[in-house]
């Protein structure tokens, strides 16, 4: 990041120049899938085929690394691919710790993708950082986490899981470096756990997890950074030079990367990323304090507010609390589902972090895969409803879920 400039103003300017053929003020979109040479092997910039770099991109990830203060950003096609990239990082017999409600996406694909792999997984509520230590192995080789989390809004010190992970470094079990220069940069095995922080709830407007600790943060971009609803992509950041290389190679060698047309949404999105977030944030927490209020509401979860279990912790490592509430109604599964079929604004939706307000049922929808008993012993009760507050004007938002309720 240009340390000189504040956020704001790296939101608008990190990552691009004018173009340097036209003086185009905007990042022109390079739909090109290759780049002529003037030689063999003879390129501009390393710009030789659009997979490896492409100048679009290569602004995008500037940028995105400036907004999470890392020396490296890499873009992906989807948040998921991004996390099958710090995948292909670990070897059979590697263990890995995950925070217990963590995105069933990104459980399915340790649990189920990589199985041939045989990664071993263990899940803990690590809003108590002795369940981390106590998870930890010799051979654990990340931890994983999201904060907040998604849908219980759980906030984990990271700072905190940083030092566990540091303790553990010097008991980790060598996992034996293959040491082929086939492998590129994967032939040397990660040896000491690394943290890896998911912050696609808080995006890095209200929290920069390297900061504190983080190995690398990983971001759903499809969420704030996108914030249009209008596109699928993530991304990676860090600051760490050797997991850099070992990323870029899997950015190429696997290909999963975002069109020039996505990257150009993005930086487009990030320019407004400050002030929409400011509105998301306010308008959440207008929202939760209202709902907190209501007679047919049993508790409302929601960072900011000071009957959080971490609402101390979310104020030492958040700017501020985020667009994410989640909400028990009253009476359980049917008065919720009645509340879901009558709002208006609100649309029923799965995903998040758009500029409109979504509302859905995790039971039912973004959390159904995993089984009633997990889910209850999660605190994903029937009654509860995650709400994504989206920066329409608060009040039709509260008259909106005032008469669903009613
Ligand atoms: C916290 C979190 N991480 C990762 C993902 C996966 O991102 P994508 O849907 O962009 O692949 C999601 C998707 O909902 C998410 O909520």
């Amino acid at each position: 990041m240009n340390e000189a400039l504040r956020f704001a103003t790296n939101c608008i300017h990190a990552g691009q120049t004018p173009d340097p053929t036209t003086g185009a003020i905007m990042t022109p979109v390079y739909m090109t899938s290759t780049f002529v040479q003037a030689s063999p092997g003879v390129f501009k910039d390393g710009y030789d085929y659009a997979r490896s770099k492409n100048p679009t991109r290569a602004a995008l990830e500037a940028n995105l690394a400036a907004l999470e203060g890392a020396a490296h950003g890499f873009a992906f096609s989807s948040g998921l691919a991004a996390m099958d990239c710090i995948l292909h990082q670990f070897r059979t017999g590697d263990h890995v710790v995950l925070s217990d409600d963590v995105y069933g996406g990104s459980f399915r694909q340790l649990d189920k993708v990589f199985r041939h792999l045989a990664i071993e997984t263990t899940r803990v509520d690590m809003t108590n950082l002795g369940h981390v230590e106590r998870a930890m192995r010799p051979t654990t080789r990340a931890v994983w986490l999201e904060t907040p989390s998604n849908p219980m809004l759980k906030v984990i010190d990271i700072a905190g899981v940083r030092r566990i992970a540091d303790d553990w470094a010097k008991k980790a079990t060598p996992s034996g470096g293959v040491r082929a220069a086939a492998l590129g940069p994967l032939g040397e095995a990660i040896d000491a756990p690394i943290l890896v922080v998911d912050s696609t709830f808080a995006s890095p407007c209200l929290q920069n997890p390297l900061s504190q600790g983080a190995h690398v943060v990983l971001h759903s971009c499809t969420k704030y950074i996108g914030g249009h609803s209008d596109l699928v992509a993530g991304a990676l950041m860090t600051s760490d030079s050797g997991l850099a290389a070992r990323i870029k190679f899997v950015q190429n060698a696997v290909g999963a990367v975002p069109g020039a047309m996505d990257c150009f949404l993005m930086l487009r999105s990030t320019k407004t990323l400050h002030v929409r977030m400011q509105r998301h944030c306010e308008n959440a927490m207008q929202i939760a304090q209202w709902l907190e209020r209501h007679m047919k509401v049993e508790r409302v979860i929601y960072p900011g507010l000071p009957s959080h279990p971490q609402h101390d912790l979310a104020k030492r490592q958040m700017r501020a609390f985020g667009g994410m509430i989640s909400v028990v109604i009253r009476g359980g599964l049917e008065p919720s589902r009645a509340m879901l079929e009558r709002v208006k604004l609100f649309s029923l939706a799965e995903s998040l972090g758009g500029v409109e307000s979504l509302i859905e049922h995790p039971a039912i929808m973004t959390h159904s895969s995993i089984p009633p008993d997990a889910r209850a012993a999660l605190g994903i009760a029937d009654g509860l409803v995650r709400l994504s507050v989206g920066i329409e004007d608060v009040a039709d938002l509260i008259a909106d879920l005032d008469q669903a309720l009613r």
